[in-house]
């Protein structure tokens, strides 16, 4: 009896341990650490990093990849530098506050917006329309053109009437460059590692190369219509003139084709495509700190943005991590120190001004006189013939501003003389290099600008602003100042979408082509690179499995 059992313990323990050797060479054992899920954090809810987590959740899952995405978001929202705020405070009027615009060729944005079966519309749908000239683009001194906003047959003709065929020469180049942008959505170039290489495979690092007056000369744009026009494009996007912008972003700029907006604010796309990624987001969440592990990992520190200088801060442990956002603006630190570190690039300073009056733009601040007169509801601007800034960043000119545009109409209740009346309001944007003083708005509307009753100030002090003229006159405004976009000089180098193993980034497009369209682009790709990585990983594992399973 004592020998036998004996024996079977012996045998038991044999069993084993030959069981549990083996077990350490079969799949399933290797199921089991392929199923621990990849853990990516993603720095930024903007479009680069909604995009990002998006294209993870897809493509892990077609791959039967286990994913567990992490979003962190500094701010309180999601969308970055697509955000609408209230008109009046009301919820019924989100306006928006950053990116405002996108066109029928961004495919992620208007694909994603399909299928979120979110409401898509024209982008001049809220505008009132009231008045026959809808465009106008200034100098400072006068209007150098008016357009209808209709593509009536009367824009058409006068837009040829004084600038002959240059439109469309314009039009022709700008198709063919967006032709060659659009090969990086697809194979083989899709994904790609380096920007720099794919831009140039397409043929389009000649283009970001020249600075857009030169790129528009060489391919024989009149300087009348470039000036006039794609200038005026080039400021009121980018608050740029074409001796600084680079080819590419001014070609952008004419790419206007199908421009539409979401109802209730752009951001709806990137908190639809956030909730099918089924990431789990962090908003309100800063984080302060990358370090890449031994065990090749990254640690990630984050704290609450309202106490960043707190003790109290979250450590997590990830395979990968995603930066999707300037790196310089971003408050990270990253050890080991990356080998290289991206350039910091000069970006745009953007005075958003946001504001609601009952007046609508005093024709008298343009120089148009007569009762019948009315300012055209979007005046863009441009630099008057024979004033060329170059390349420098200040270069707004005469004008003064880059644009001012009417966007809605809201019929408001405002109590006079202690009687409730129906009052039209008008909302308004002014994008500016500087914060516009009470006097300019004053002046643009025709207000007087009067303080305190009787013996009143009508010139408002030099450091007065917007806020500082009566409600009844400005009953509503939202001062913001962004840095929107970079400083578009002509580049042939942009970032790489990989700073250090297991540490990616999006931004190094934004010196490319800055808008929401790549931004997502971008988040997508990296997210194809890392799920193609995990692929290749996996098949090396199996690979050499799969033979000791035949033997
Ligand atoms: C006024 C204005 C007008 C514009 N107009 C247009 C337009 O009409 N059309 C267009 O396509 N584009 C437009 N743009 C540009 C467009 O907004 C941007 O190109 C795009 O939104 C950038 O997206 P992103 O995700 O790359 O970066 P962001 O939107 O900047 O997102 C980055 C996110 O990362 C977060 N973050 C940064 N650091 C940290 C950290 N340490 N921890 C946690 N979170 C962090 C930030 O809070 C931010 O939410 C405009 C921009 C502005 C400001
Ligand atoms: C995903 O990762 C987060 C952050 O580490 C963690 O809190 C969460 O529990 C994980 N979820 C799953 C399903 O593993
Ligand atoms: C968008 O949808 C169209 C039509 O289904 C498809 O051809 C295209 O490849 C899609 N593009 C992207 C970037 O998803
Ligand atoms: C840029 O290079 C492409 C080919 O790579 C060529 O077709 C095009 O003409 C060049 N454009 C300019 C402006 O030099
Ligand atoms: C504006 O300037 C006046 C005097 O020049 C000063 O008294 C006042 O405090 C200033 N106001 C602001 C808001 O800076």
């Amino acid at each position: 009896m004592g020998t036998q059992r004996i024996l079977w313990i012996i045998y038991s323990v044999v069993n084993l341990f030959i069981s549990l050797s083996s077990a350490a060479q079969q799949q399933p054992l290797h199921t089991i650490i392929d199923a621990a899920p990849k853990r990516v954090a993603v720095i930024g809810a903007g479009a680069g990093g909604s995009f990002a987590a998006y294209e993870l959740r897809k493509l892990a899952d077609a791959a039967n990849i286990p994913v567990n995405v992490t979003i962190f978001e500094r701010a309180s929202y999601i969308g970055g530098r697509s955000t609408t705020v209230n008109a009046f405070d009301d919820p019924a009027y989100p306006t928006e506050l950053g990116a405002s615009i996108f066109v029928e060729v961004n495919q992620n944005l208007m694909n994603a917006s399909r299928t979120l079966g979110l409401n898509v519309r024209g982008a001049a749908y809220e505008r009132p329309g009231e008045t026959d000239d809808s465009i106008g683009i200034w100098d400072g001194s006068q209007f150098v053109f008016t357009l209808k906003d209709s593509s009536s047959w009367w824009n058409i003709a006068r837009l040829f009437w004084r600038y002959g065929l240059a439109p469309l020469y314009t039009q022709n180049l700008m198709k063919r460059v967006v032709g060659k942008f659009l090969k990086l959505y697809e194979e083989p170039l899709f994904p790609f590692r380096s920007l720099s290489e794919v831009a140039e495979a397409v043929g389009l690092l000649n283009v970001t190369a020249s600075p857009g007056d030169a790129f528009l000369q060489a391919n024989s744009i009149s300087e009348l219509f470039s000036r006039e026009i794609i200038q005026a494009s080039t400021r009121v996007n980018y608050g740029q003139n074409l001796p600084l912008i680079h080819g590419l972003e001014s070609m952008v700029c004419m790419a206007t084709d199908g421009a539409v907006s979401i109802h209730g604010g752009n951001w709806k796309i990137f908190e639809g495509v956030i909730e099918a990624s089924k990431a789990e987001l962090r908003l309100n969440t800063a984080v302060t700190e990358i370090v890449k592990t031994d065990k090749g990992t990254v640690q990630i520190t984050s704290k609450p943005t309202s106490d960043l200088d707190s003790a109290q801060q979250d450590e997590s442990e990830f395979d990968e991590v995603i930066i999707a956002g300037p790196l310089q603006y971003s408050g990270i630190s990253i050890s080991p120190p990356l080998e290289h570190i991206p350039d910091d690039i000069p970006y745009a300073k953007l005075h958003v001004t946001l504001f609601a009056s009952p007046h609508r733009i005093s024709p008298e601040f343009f120089g148009l006189h007569g009762k019948d007169a009315q300012a055209p509801e979007t005046i863009l601007t441009t630099l008057p013939e024979g004033l060329n800034l170059g390349t420098n960043p200040r270069g707004v000119g005469p004008a003064e501003f880059w644009s001012i545009s009417t966007l809605r109409m809201v019929t408001r209740t405002v109590i006079k003389d202690g009687q409730p009346h129906l009052e039209d309001h008008f909302v308004y944007k002014i994008f500016s290099p500087e914060r516009p003083t009470a006097q300019f708005v004053a002046d643009l509307f025709g207000i007087e600008f009067s303080h305190g009753g009787p013996g009143m100030v009508t010139v408002a002090p030099d450091n007065a602003t917007i806020g500082d003229l009566p409600e009844s006159e400005i009953s509503w405004f939202h001062e913001k100042i962004w840095n929107p976009y970079p400083l578009l000089y002509p580049r042939v180098t942009f970032e790489d979408t990989l700073l250090a193993p297991g540490i990616w980034y999006t931004s190094g497009i934004e010196s490319f082509i800055s808008t929401m369209e790549t931004s997502a682009l971008m988040g997508r790709n990296v997210a194809a690179l890392m799920v193609q990585s995990w692929e290749r990983e996996k098949d090396e594992k199996n690979g050499p499995l799969k033979l000791r399973t035949e033997l």
